[in-house]
């Protein structure tokens, strides 16, 4: 393929022509070091992200802070190749420029929220046409951003690899966390129901209101004694598993003969020295690990798409049933490093939105520092 001029120039003018409001092709996002603690985020400047084929740039008013952001502040997670490197997985803003080559799908000045692979910590980001989503009408970017990460994972976890079925009773650990509060929502729109763990009274709580049929403290209680107590001795037909080791033997206690088991995370480790396979072929169990970043393109669209139809109109408002996102808090952008805090503590129940834009003028934050 030979380098197409027309198009490249083209490119360029549509560029020019959209950011001519703009001062500078500069922006501002949060800098760190691979290895640093939650002080070493800080506001710096760099170019406005470049488009691809089919990229459309969003004018970010608000992202939020998810664990794989501390996990590559602290140099243990990467972004994949080619990808951007600044932190933030979740964007909501508004449409401000395409490249030649999209669909049509978007228009310069639509309400959007994005699935990122990275780089949601900045005044602007570039991602691909087919991950965007329709904001609805009067809900504020604060709330928005707050949905494409932990939704579709949820999404992804229950109805891509988890094969939800009407009727199942579903095992959702950390289900004050952002994942699990969506799966929650998620299980009940399903005709499932939903059966957490968490580990302050808070969270219970928390997702009790959101509709969780049981709640159980995995600190001060044996949650499989719990489980099996609830469903009869029978046990649930899924497990939704973002911590692993440390749960491991409570899991296989808690899974029903050819239960499914959905691996996303390793909050307690990834090393365990059980009997696992004999415990697996006793009960004809399946074991699924997935994560949703380094997925490609073709499949996060397939998750989105889906998650478009069935779930994102019960987002607005007087839709019933309804679902709304949990959000813990609201950081300023340049406050990132107190919002990681704050995460690594395990204190947030829901969302740690960081706001990049005023909601009403769109005027940056962050245009005094
Ligand atoms: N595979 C994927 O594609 C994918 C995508 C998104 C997220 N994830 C994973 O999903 C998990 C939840 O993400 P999130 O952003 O929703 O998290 P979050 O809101 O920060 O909540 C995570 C919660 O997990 C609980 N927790 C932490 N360490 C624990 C441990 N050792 N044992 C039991 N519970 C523990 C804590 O709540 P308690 O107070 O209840 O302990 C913590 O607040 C993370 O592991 C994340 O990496 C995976």
């Amino acid at each position: 393929m030979g380098f197409d001029v027309v198009k490249y120039i083209g490119a360029v003018t549509v560029l020019l022509t959209r950011y001519s409001h703009v001062m500078t092709l500069e922006m501002q996002y949060v800098a760190f070091t691979a290895g640093c603690g939650p002080d070493g985020l800080a506001l710096q400047r760099t170019l406005l992200p470049a488009l691809r084929s089919r990229e459309v740039l969003i004018r970010n008013f608000a992202t939020t802070v998810n664990r794989a952001d501390t996990l590559q502040r602290r140099g243990l997670y990467p972004s994949p190749p080619g990808e951007s490197a600044i932190l933030g997985l979740d964007a909501a803003g508004i449409v401000e420029a395409l490249a030649p080559d999209c669909t049509g799908s978007w228009k310069q000045g639509d309400r959007v929220m994005a699935l990122l692979t990275g780089g949601g910590y900045a005044e602007y980001v570039a991602v691909p046409e087919d991950v965007l989503m329709a904001v609805s009408p009067g809900m504020p970017f604060t709330s928005a951003a707050a949905i494409p990460e932990v939704w579709l994972t949820a999404y992804q976890l229950l109805h891509v690899e988890g094969g939800l079925k009407r009727g199942d009773t579903v095992l959702i650990h950390a289900g004050g966390s952002g994942v699990g509060s969506a799966a929650v929502q998620l299980c009940l729109l399903a005709g499932c129901r939903p059966v957490i763990t968490a580990g302050s009274q808070e969270k219970l709580d928390a997702a009790r209101r959101l509709g969780a049929v049981a709640a159980f403290n995995y600190k001060t209680e044996d949650f499989s004694e719990k489980v099996l107590t609830f469903t009869e001795g029978r046990g649930v037909d899924l497990i939704l598993d973002c911590v692993g080791a440390s749960h491991y033997e409570r899991n296989m206690k808690s899974i029903r003969i050819e239960g499914r088991w959905v691996l996303y995370g390793l909050l307690g480790g990834g090393t365990i020295s059980g009997d696992i396979f004999s415990q697996m072929l006793r009960k004809r169990i399946t074991i699924t690990g997935t994560t949703l970043r380094a997925r490609d393109l073709q499949y996060k669209k397939r998750v989105v798409d889906g998650f478009t139809r069935d779930v994102l109109p019960l987002f607005s408002k007087g839709a019933s049933p309804a679902v709304k996102p949990l959000i813990d808090s609201v950081f300023p952008l340049a406050q990132a490093g107190e919002a990681h805090t704050r995460m690594e503590a395990n204190l947030n129940t829901g969302k740690l939105v960081l706001q990049v834009r005023d909601e009403a003028t769109g005027k940056s934050l962050h245009d005094e520092l």
